[in-house]
């Protein structure tokens, strides 16, 4: 195996890992020798991720608004394995497309509890658990909507604004101690949480999908494993000198 995207025995979390990114992600470092701890609010459907894998994978309810569900994967991982590697907080909802003025009170509770708390409590442990072994990889989900204005979803795009904060302030105060902390920012991509969800109402999903398409550059949404394979680039051992960055990809959207 290329030595870029050989992942033999490195010890892998990843939340949100029961669909889209998470579960493809999963798939892909298995593939390369990883050592899993998968976490999901969806009990089943994080179990059946763990079950199709080639390597050993640990799957735990995890909802990431609990400081102690996302403690108790950092814990997973250092007794089942002994260490924690390449942490991913990539769990994440979004909202329906709705006009800045009509800005729910529940739903700006909802995207922050998800968006940013969960990325904050993870965050928090797995930098306490690379502190102590010396070394470690965090790349943080953020989103095109961290980066600039996304029209119609205002309550996200401030959510995902955060996690980008997270990241470089964690980047620069871990940075010593051996630990890279990264954000990758994807535009809309062809994952459940665009294909099946209630984005908007009304619309058809291939409507959906000509309207977000317009947008960027390359005039389509982006294939999930488009952007796995970037994260797969992010966490690589080979990329040692990069922290504190948010990368877009983007098909070209902040290049406009
Ligand atoms: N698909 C896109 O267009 C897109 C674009 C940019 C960024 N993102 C981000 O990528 C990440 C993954 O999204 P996806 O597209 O794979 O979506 P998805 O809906 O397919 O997967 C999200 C997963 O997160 C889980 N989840 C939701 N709430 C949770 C919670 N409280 N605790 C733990 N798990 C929880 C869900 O059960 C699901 O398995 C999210 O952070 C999302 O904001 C997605």
């Amino acid at each position: 195996m290329d030595p870029l995207l050989d992942y033999s025995d490195k010890v892998v979390l990843i939340t949100g890992a029961a669909s889209g990114f998470g579960e493809l992600l999963a798939h892909e470092f298995s593939a390369r020798g990883a050592r899993l701890v998968l976490g999901d609010i969806y009990e089943n459907g994080v179990e059946t991720v763990a079950s199709q894998l080639p390597g050993p994978a640990a799957a735990m309810v995890c909802d990431v608004r609990r400081e102690d569900n996302c403690q108790a994967m950092v814990e997973a991982a250092i007794e089942l394995y002994g260490q924690l590697d390449i942490a991913i907080n990539n769990a994440g909802i979004v909202q329906s497309l709705t006009p800045f003025e009509d800005s729910d009170s529940e739903v700006v509770e909802q995207q922050m509890a998800v968006n940013v708390n969960g990325v904050l409590y993870g965050m928090k442990h797995q930098l306490r658990a690379m502190k102590e072994q010396g070394n470690g990889v965090i790349l943080n989900v953020s989103s095109a909507a961290g980066l600039a204005a996304a029209p119609k979803m205002a309550i996200y795009a401030a959510s995902k604004h955060a996690v980008i904060g997270l990241t470089k302030t964690a980047a620069a105060e871990y940075a010593k101690l051996g630990v890279r902390v990264n954000a990758v920012c994807p535009f809309f991509t062809l994952t459940p949480m665009v294909t099946d969800s209630n984005l908007a109402p009304g619309k058809t999903s291939a409507e959906l999908e000509s309207s977000l398409s317009r947008s960027t550059p390359m005039k389509r949404l982006a294939n999930p494993e488009e952007i796995v394979n970037v994260m797969l680039l992010l966490c690589s051992p080979g990329n040692t000198f990069m922290t504190g960055q948010a990368i877009a990809v983007d098909g070209g959207l902040s290049a406009l």
